[in-house]
């Protein structure tokens, strides 16, 4: 299919039905080992679509309680990870990055010839010298990367929607990968697949997290509504015209139909100024995204994540820089202005 003037390479439901899907892995057990984010509503989509599913999660933890409350049946459906990984043929990998490393001595062992090897980000394989995470040659090695978060693709499939993903393959060792990573994605509930390449997903996946789909978004409402708080305005009518105007009213519009035709049904005012300031925003912040891309090319934001994930008290320190986050005027602002949409009353 043609996106402007480039063809790429795409797996859809049309072409690659989802009873094609089924009939292609028919023989396969698809062990899905962790049951975080994506774990749930990968491994929840593939059952409901009638594939053989089974979960590997480490016991003595909440996340194991959550599987059992999802429905999954300890020692029919749900196995400690060494269990799973051994009746799976298939391993859909998706601990987090961090808990990857720590567990591949215990997983590879199980990784025979013949088995495929499923990833969801490209991050493992990609750096790989600071991950060490470096699979047989005889495996299949196939990523599935849902654009979105895991709990979306559930939502969405139970909407009867899907999420878009991109798919790759690393390594082909039984001439079956491709359709084995096809079959995968429309299994686990992808609207469409595009085409990509470990390390392309990996590069763009930190750079979009990192820039216009989290940090820099963030960024960029930090700086507006100081701005405004500094210049005398309201913390209520900073807000709304930083945040609330975009995801209530705007974001949905540019959703639907594209920024073009956002820009093209506001006011005239509205356009003269957008069409004035937006070329000045790219210039100021593009030599921001290049360095944060060199970044993420030369390893070092998988290295920054490593060793900050890596940690024992991670977790203690990740929930203290995001209470900062929350207890920040601009956000204490947003949690009552949500409130007082009529929806929420
Ligand atoms: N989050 C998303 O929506 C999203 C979107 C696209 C792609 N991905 C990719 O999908 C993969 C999974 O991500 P996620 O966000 O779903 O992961 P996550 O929620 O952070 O994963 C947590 C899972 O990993 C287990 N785990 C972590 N450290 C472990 C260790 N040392 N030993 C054993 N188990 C360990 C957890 O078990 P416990 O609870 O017992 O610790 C839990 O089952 C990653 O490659 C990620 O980049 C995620």
């Amino acid at each position: 299919m043609k996106f402007g003037n480039v063809v790429e390479e795409l797996v859809t439901r049309e072409e690659f039905s989802l009873e094609k899907a089924r009939q292609t892995l028919a023989n396969e057990t698809i062990a899905v080992i962790g049951y975080g984010v994506q774990g749930p509503g990968q491994a929840l989509n593939l059952k409901d679509n009638g594939f053989n599913v089974i979960v590997g999660q480490r016991k003595n933890s909440k996340t194991w309680d959550k599987a059992v409350a999802d429905g999954w049946v300890p020692d029919v459906t749900l196995f400690d990870i060494e269990t799973a990984c051994d009746k799976g043929t298939i391993i859909q990998y998706l601990l987090s990055d961090a808990g990857q490393i720590a567990l591949w001595p215990t997983v590879k062992p199980y990784l025979t010839a013949g088995k495929a090897l499923y990833f969801s980000h490209g991050f493992a394989i990609t750096y790989k010298e600071q991950t060490n995470i470096v699979p047989p040659k005889d495996v299949d090695v196939i990523l599935v990367a849902p654009k979105g978060s895991g709990t979306s693709l559930r939502r969405m499939f139970l909407e009867n929607r899907g999420l878009n993903a991109s798919y790759a393959v690393h390594q082909d060792a039984t001439g079956r990968a491709t359709e084995r990573v096809s079959a995968l994605g429309i299994g686990v509930g992808a609207g469409y697949l595009f085409n990509t390449t470990f390390k392309k997903e990996v590069y763009s996946d930190l750079t979009g997290e990192r820039g216009t789909l989290m940090g820099a978004i963030q960024g960029i409402f930090a700086a507006q509504f100081e701005v405004l708080r500094e210049k005398g305005h309201s913390p209520s009518e900073a807000f709304n015209e930083t945040v609330e105007e975009l995801t209530q009213s705007l974001m949905p519009l540019v959703a639907e139909n594209g920024m073009d035709w956002m820009y093209a049904n506001c006011s005239t005012t509205a356009q003269r100024g957008a069409l004035d300031w937006w070329k000045r925003f790219r210039d100021a912040t593009k030599p921001v995204f290049k360095e944060l891309y060199e970044k993420v090319e030369a390893g070092h934001e998988s290295a920054a994540v490593i060793e900050a994930n890596s940690k024992d008290d991670y977790r203690k320190i990740l929930d203290a820089e995001l209470a900062e986050l929350h207890d920040s005027e601009m956000w204490t602002v947003g949690a009552a202005v949500r409130k007082l949409r009529p929806e929420n009353n």
